[in-house]
């Protein structure tokens, strides 16, 4: 699931993109409930921002003292590529070592940020940028907390869950000093841990970011936030002041400055935390199930420091290969496709030419091609400059897919067909179908698209769809899956990733109503639209589902179980469920001992693999 203007901290690296504003209408805010099972360490803090409707306060937790020490060191301070070594936690630029100039300097600028604030103090915050809004009641951050074992269980665990479940989120550590979107806060994966007796323990950790690591030592926010501050005049004072506290060694973006908190993956034997930022970072379950960050991974020296990787690669269940794209508002080009060996080796490095910077979250692959969106969300320095958002929905350039052989060397076959008006932030699947000359897309199409990157009153739909790309004669159609009549938001989800790239019966996305709420999972029919839905209950809702097949070689497409944080807003307490994805019978639920916040994307590593990590 977001905008971007943070990149231009540094010209040399890409504009993260937009995040959608999943969280933009929520209006809700439940100050006077208690955001952990626990009572929490939390204190009330008054705010003078306005939104509608304003809440009075915001809760916000105390962080514990942060005692991990990362088991691979990197102690390099240098500029740019580290060369291949993981960029482990380091000492940050700390003030008790700044010389009188830097002492000085930094008060003059801590000064002008003041002035910022409070000019941005006299000023309403859109419901996207304002913390009240964005991170009220369940969105609200939680405390590290360290491994909890033999947590209660309700029903069976099935006995072939073995392993660990693990989903990212967006947990700002200090409590905002201005504008705030729900996409700004520091990485935390909360994990599930099953150890195939019945048992299940759980933890939850902050990813050890460059940037989380200068902001706890400095003791609040430093680094901009991209989607909840680069607005405008303000939005750019904010970059220039940035720049020149690493200018004057005061901090230090030269090793990347995102939050790590929107994907994850497991490849080559890594756990691999993603913004699309910046470069992934590589985070090891322990035996004992808890979390720890090795560093910031650049694969083995194979991408430069400056660059960045979107948070949802794809890896082919046949080949192993993981593709992904790498994207620049800046600089040309806007766009890399790049393609990993299972060994980690760089097989692709491809530019694809683009007009205009582009916001791309997410594309597809089939068995043979990658897919790859070029829509009417687009990137623009011009509208910061004038005072707007940087990231703007162009109503005059044509969507488009580009379809591009997997193994291409550079991108001059690339095939691009347009789809009119069409906005997927997430693609679940694609395939080829032959016998039509056509290639299927599945995703969800957002209307307004610009909606969640700026405040609309317009109610925002994202419609299940499918793209027909018919190869022959360069054209495509375009279909919701279900009946008007069944329509329903449908956002975050999957398919069976055993099957990704090949026709899918089904898939299973969570049922974001009341948007952005999400108060259950559909499995859908993609082939007949017929849907089954999986309610959470009143006043419980959750995110994203997680389909695990029962075992790797099952053959039965929804032979698994879905995985789903359930957070009971009437108890205040959280639980994981399992259900049986072909029945949608509650098999399990575990109990789990702090409050897991709704967030954003996940993945399961087998037990098998988590013995191999690196
Ligand atoms: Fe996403």
């Amino acid at each position: 699931m977001t905008s971007s203007a943070i990149s231009w901290f540094n010209p040399s690296t890409p504009l993260t993109t937009r995040r959608p504003s999943l969280f933009a209408n929520s209006g809700y805010f439940s100050a006077m409930a208690n955001p952990s099972c626990r009572k929490p360490n939390v204190k009330t803090i008054s705010c003078s921002v306005h939104a509608t409707p304003p809440p009075a306060s915001l809760l916000f937790p105390k962080q514990k003292t942060h005692t991990f020490q990362p088991s691979i060191q990197t102690p390099t301070l240098s500029c740019g590529n580290a060369g291949g070594e993981e960029q482990g936690p380091s000492s940050p630029p700390h003030h008790q070592s700044w010389n009188l100039l830097q002492r000085a300097i930094a008060f003059a600028l801590d000064a002008v940020e003041g002035v910022i604030i409070s000019h941005e103090k006299k000023h309403p915050l859109p419901k996207t940028a304002d913390p009240r809004v964005q991170i009220a009641g369940n969105y609200a951050p939680v405390p590290e907390q360290p491994v909890h074992h033999s947590l209660p269980v309700s029903g069976e665990i099935p006995c072939c869950i073995r392993g660990a479940y693990v989903r990212n989120g967006a947990n700002p550590l200090h409590e905002p000093a201005g504008g705030h979107h729900l996409f700004d806060g520091d990485g935390m994966i909360h994990s599930v841990s099953f150890s195939g007796d019945g048992s299940a323990s759980y933890a939850c950790r902050f990813t050890e970011t460059h940037r989380l690591v200068q902001e706890r030592a400095m003791g609040r926010p430093i680094f901009p936030k991209v989607v909840g501050e680069l607005h405008g005049r303000t939005g750019i004072a904010r970059l220039l002041l940035f720049y020149a506290r690493g200018l004057f060694g005061l901090l230090d973006h030269t090793r990347g400055i995102g939050v790590a908190n929107a994907g994850l993956v497991y490849f080559n034997r890594r756990l691999l935390a993603m913004s699309e930022e910046d470069l992934p970072y590589h985070v090891r379950l322990t035996p004992s199930g808890d979390l720890e960050t090795v560093g910031r991974y650049d694969f083995d020296g194979q991408l430069e420091s400056n660059s960045s990787m979107i948070a949802h690669p794809k890896i082919d269940p046949s080949s192993k290969d993981l593709f992904s794209l790498s994207y620049n508002v800046i600089n040309k080009p806007y766009l890399k496709y790049l393609r990993f060996s299972p060994e980690g080796r760089k097989l692709a490095d491809v530019e694809i030419p683009l007009p205009v910077p582009t916001m791309i979250h997410d594309f597809a692959i089939t068995e043979r091609y990658v897919v790859i969106p070029d829509q009417q969300v687009v990137f623009s320095l011009g509208d910061l400059v004038r005072g707007g958002s940087p990231v703007v929905y162009d109503k005059t350039k044509m969507s488009r897919l580009g379809v591009l052989v997997k193994a291409a060397a550079d991108a001059s076959g690339i095939r691009w067909i347009d789809v009119p008006d069409c906005f997927c932030f997430h693609v679940w699947n694609a395939w080829e179908e032959p016998e039509n000359d056509e290639i299927v897309v599945i995703g969800s199409c957002m209307t307004p698209p610009d909606s969640i990157f700026n405040e609309s009153n317009e109610k925002l739909r994202s419609v299940l769809s499918e793209i027909r790309l018919n190869m022959r004669i360069g054209e495509s159609t375009r279909r919701p899956i279900m009946a008007e009549a069944d329509q329903m938001n449908l956002e975050a989800g999957m398919v069976n990733r055993n099957r990704l790239g090949r026709k899918t019966r089904f898939a299973y996305l969570a049922l974001a109503e009341p948007w952005p709420k999400v108060s259950g999972f559909a499995k859908v029919d993609l082939s007949t639209g017929v849907v089954r839905k999986y309610v959470y209950g009143e006043k419980r809702f959750g995110g994203e589902p997680q389909f695990l097949p029962r075992t790797p070689e099952t053959t039965e497409e929804d032979d698994g179980y879905i995985l789903a944080f359930v957070h009971d807003e009437k108890e205040w307490k959280s639980e994981l469920q399992i259900i049986d994805a072909m029945t949608l019978n509650l098999e399990a639920t575990i109990e789990l001992p702090s409050r897991v916040p709704y967030g954003l994307h996940g993945t399961f590593i087998r037990a098998e693999d988590l013995q191999m990590q690196a």
